[in-house]
């Protein structure tokens, strides 16, 4: 018998859909009591997004040989950070961006207070959600989301953001920026994912620490390349934002060429490194490359 080939477009779309089933049911239903929060919850979370964390975290799970309905609450947990992260970085005393996976973002749609609960409460749901964790590394999945989502992850890579804003960083200190504000929820996806079921092996880990590293720092560099070179309607989102804003961007430091090729770079490390693992990394491979070559 011959074994199917991996078609990477298949395998997201069955993550994709699988994971919006996860979140419809983790999520209050919009007509339990605040029923105004709730539906801005849902408004923010659901029906939209490539559910990129959410695929890391499954792929992460069959490289460790755990099953999907194992890696569900991590999913689900990097997901709604993930939401909240978005609702914050949208509002006017962030990015004021009127506009997110296609629709009004939820301060527009609603109001920015109830944003801001938004994501505190998404913030909290995504804590919950792990608690229920079908795996005796529960624990460890809460700590690591909870770095990676804090102060020295993502909240803190946000704060240099907004404290450079108008500034010209150096190289290392937009990769610095990068890694915490997209790459420590980048890695903890992988890691989540990682934990599901088994204990992972020094050698998986050590080969999801570098995965996660490059492609932590090329979903952001795509994510400026993007910003400068595609339509609003492609994206979803206000394109031209970071230059409007006077943000330092790989593109405005080196330039729309070597960041393409910094990406290139990145992932060609990446692909060379999981190779080893051959059918168990199959889909890390696939998503390495949606990562890189994706086109919004
Ligand atoms: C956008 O993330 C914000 C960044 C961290 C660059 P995504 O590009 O993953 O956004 P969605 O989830 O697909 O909307
Ligand atoms: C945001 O980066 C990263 C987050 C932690 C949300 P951006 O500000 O570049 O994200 P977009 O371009 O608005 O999606
Ligand atoms: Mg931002
Ligand atoms: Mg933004
Ligand atoms: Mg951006």
């Amino acid at each position: 018998m011959t074994a199917t080939p991996f078609v990477f477009t298949a395998w997201a779309s069955a993550y994709q859909q699988r994971i919006e089933q996860v979140l419809e049911h983790t999520l209050p239903a919009s007509d339990t009591l605040p029923q105004r929060l709730h539906s801005a919850m849902r408004y923010a979370v659901l029906g939209g997004g490539k559910r990129v964390r959410a695929l890391l975290a499954y792929a992460a799970a069959e490289f460790t040989g755990a099953t999907a309905m194992h890696a569900d609450t991590a999913a689900a947990a990097v997901e709604l950070i993930h939401a909240f992260s978005l609702v914050h970085d949208d509002m006017p005393c962030m990015d004021n961006d009127d506009l997110r996976r296609g629709k009004p973002s939820c301060h527009k749609a609603y109001d920015d207070a109830t944003a801001l609960l938004v994501g505190d409460a998404l913030q909290s749901l995504a804590f919950e959600c792990l608690t229920h964790a079908p795996t005796s590394h529960a624990v460890q999945q809460i700590q690591l989301l909870a770095q990676a989502t804090g102060s020295r992850g993502m909240c803190g890579g946000q704060s240099i953001d907004l404290q450079s804003t108008g500034q010209t960083l150096s190289v290392d200190a937009l990769a610095t920026m990068h890694q915490y504000k997209t790459g420590a929820l980048i890695g903890a996806a992988t890691l989540l994912g990682a934990y599901a079921a088994n204990q992972p092996t020094d050698a998986q880990l050590q080969a999801l620490g570098y995965f996660s590293e490059r492609m932590g720092l090329a979903f952001q560099v795509v994510d400026d390349i993007l910003d400068s070179t595609t339509d609003t309607q492609t994206l979803g989102k206000t394109a031209g934002k970071d230059s409007a804003q006077a943000k330092s961007t790989y593109v405005t430091l080196l330039g729309l060429d070597a960041a393409r090729q910094l990406v290139q770079q990145l992932h060609q490390d990446t692909l060379t490194r999981l190779a080893p693992f051959g059918e168990t990394a199959v889909a890390l491979r696939g998503l390495a490359t949606f990562i890189c070559e994706r086109p919004f």
